[in-house]
């Protein structure tokens, strides 16, 4: 058995599963329920000053058969009084003193209200703690939540002033309802942070109800705008994970969120750069139970590729993740159909000819039946016929040997700013010499 530990900026954990800070890590009796099933942390539902939430705030988007491919809501933070909170954070503490506790905290951006929050939680013995500068409804209206962490200062300035007083690693959870994600990682970093973590909810409406004209979901016949999580959001969460883990000035460990429904996407987060992951709705729609197959699926895939650690996959990827300037244009793939699983459905045929380069050829053998065959020197390797194949191994994309050197966009314009450096022989300004690099 592979050793499941891992270490986030100095908080230890038994295993790389943690509950995210939402609904599933409201009270001591669930993050402790959690801990028994096997989460190896939990990161506390947002504590600061009570808030009221709407009755009516979840709502699921299932697509094609399948249930809660998308997740969204517009609850609030923790809405139970601070003192309860905090007792039954020092009970969990101390029932499951190795397991990582971390709690997440958003208040006003005022130094004061922060100091005297970091201060009241890490006076109960947490692991960490975790800065919400990411709920995008309610909390955001109020200077709090994304509508701090869309400013890369205001990111900055409040993690200082936890840093100030902070005695344990500072974690800040980034909103992804921003452009470029690591703008507002490097100034948590600037700020001090320990870790980031990200992504919170994505805004989004769910819905709109064909029958009653509401918004789903509604409360009392008005709407608004939500957080959106789940399966879906899972590419979006691993490029802005893999944008932060590749950027040197970003620089420290990384906490992936978002879409995290079973151990294949846990590894991979872990490959594109983060030291563990945490999760929330699968935990919701599942139930803790879920993160047995977690640790299982986790440790025999560790088996599998001899590795004695999850450590030994962290960041993996992250090299491999570029700019499409970087990108081999010389590189190419083509279709292949393996006739033998081929059921002639036509769907790639279709996709190719009315949106793709019209490649794909239907044709009827000696016996009348008919098959179909890729054109291969006019396939450009695009890919959406394997995508659209109902038929797993009926498509598959075939490397073909590059009959040029790697050539990229990027090492193209450099040659070609060389020819045109003034003062070389070579160089020239018009297209046709740019065209002939
Ligand atoms: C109902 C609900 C409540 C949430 N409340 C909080 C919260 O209080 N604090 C916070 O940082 N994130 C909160 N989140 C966001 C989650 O922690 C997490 O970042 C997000 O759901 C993405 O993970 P997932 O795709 O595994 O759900 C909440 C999410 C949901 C669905």
């Amino acid at each position: 058995m592979a050793d499941l530990r891992i270490n986030l900026a100095g908080i230890s954990s038994p295993n790389p599963f943690w509950l995210a800070s939402a609904p599933p890590t409201n009270t001591g009796y669930q993050v402790q329920r959690a801990f028994e099933a096997g989460w190896g942390g939990a990161v506390w539902k947002t504590l600061g000053d009570p808030i009221i939430n709407t009755s009516s705030r979840f709502a699921a988007v299932h697509f094609n058969g399948q249930r809660v491919a998308g997740f969204n809501n517009i609850e609030l933070i923790t809405d139970r009084p601070l003192e309860i909170n905090l007792k039954e954070i020092y009970e969990t503490k101390k029932r499951f003193p190795d397991h990582a506790v971390v709690v997440s905290l958003m208040v006003e951006p005022k130094q004061e209200k922060w100091h005297e929050i970091v201060k009241k939680v890490e006076a109960v013995g947490v692991d960490g703690l975790e800065l919400n500068f990411g709920c995008p409804h309610g909390m955001a209206e109020r200077g709090m939540g994304s509508a701090s962490g869309q400013q890369p200062d205001l990111v900055e300035m409040q993690t200082m002033w936890v840093k100030e007083v902070a005695q344990t690693p500072v974690i800040v959870k980034l909103t992804p309802n921003i452009t470029d994600i690591t703008a507002t990682a490097k100034a948590a970093v600037r700020g001090g942070a320990d870790a980031i973590s990200l992504i919170n909810t994505i805004n989004s409406l769910a819905g709109v109800d064909l029958d009653t004209w509401n918004t789903i979901p509604h409360v009392g016949g008005k709407g608004a705008h939500g957080g959106y999580c789940g399966p879906a959001v899972k590419p979006i969460a691993l490029n802005m994970v893999a944008e932060c883990a590749r950027n040197p000035l970003v620089g420290v460990p990384i906490s992936g969120i978002g879409g995290v429904s079973n151990w294949r996407d846990a590894v991979e987060f872990l490959l594109m750069g983060s030291t563990g992951v945490q999760v929330c709705t699968a935990a919701m729609h599942h139930g803790f139970s879920i993160v047995e197959d977690m640790i299982d699926g986790l440790n025999n895939y560790l088996d599998d590729k001899g590795l004695q650690s999850v450590n030994e996959l962290i960041g993996k990827s992250v090299s491999r993740y570029s700019d499409w300037g970087d990108l081999d244009l010389n590189y190419a793939v083509v279709a292949r159909i393996e006739q033998d699983n081929c059921i002639v459905c036509n769907k790639c045929h279709i996709a190719c000819e009315d949106t793709s380069h019209q490649c794909i050829e239907r044709h009827t053998d000696e016996n009348g039946a008919a098959y179909l065959k890729v054109r291969e020197e006019d396939c450009v390797g695009c890919n959406l016929c394997s995508i659209v194949c109902p038929v797993e191994g009926a498509i598959s994309m075939v490397e073909i040997p590059a009959s040029e050197m790697p050539l990229s966009w990027n090492m193209r314009q450099a040659a070609i700013g060389a020819l045109s450096t003034p003062g070389t022989d070579k160089g020239s300004k018009d297209s046709d010499s740019k065209e002939a690099v």
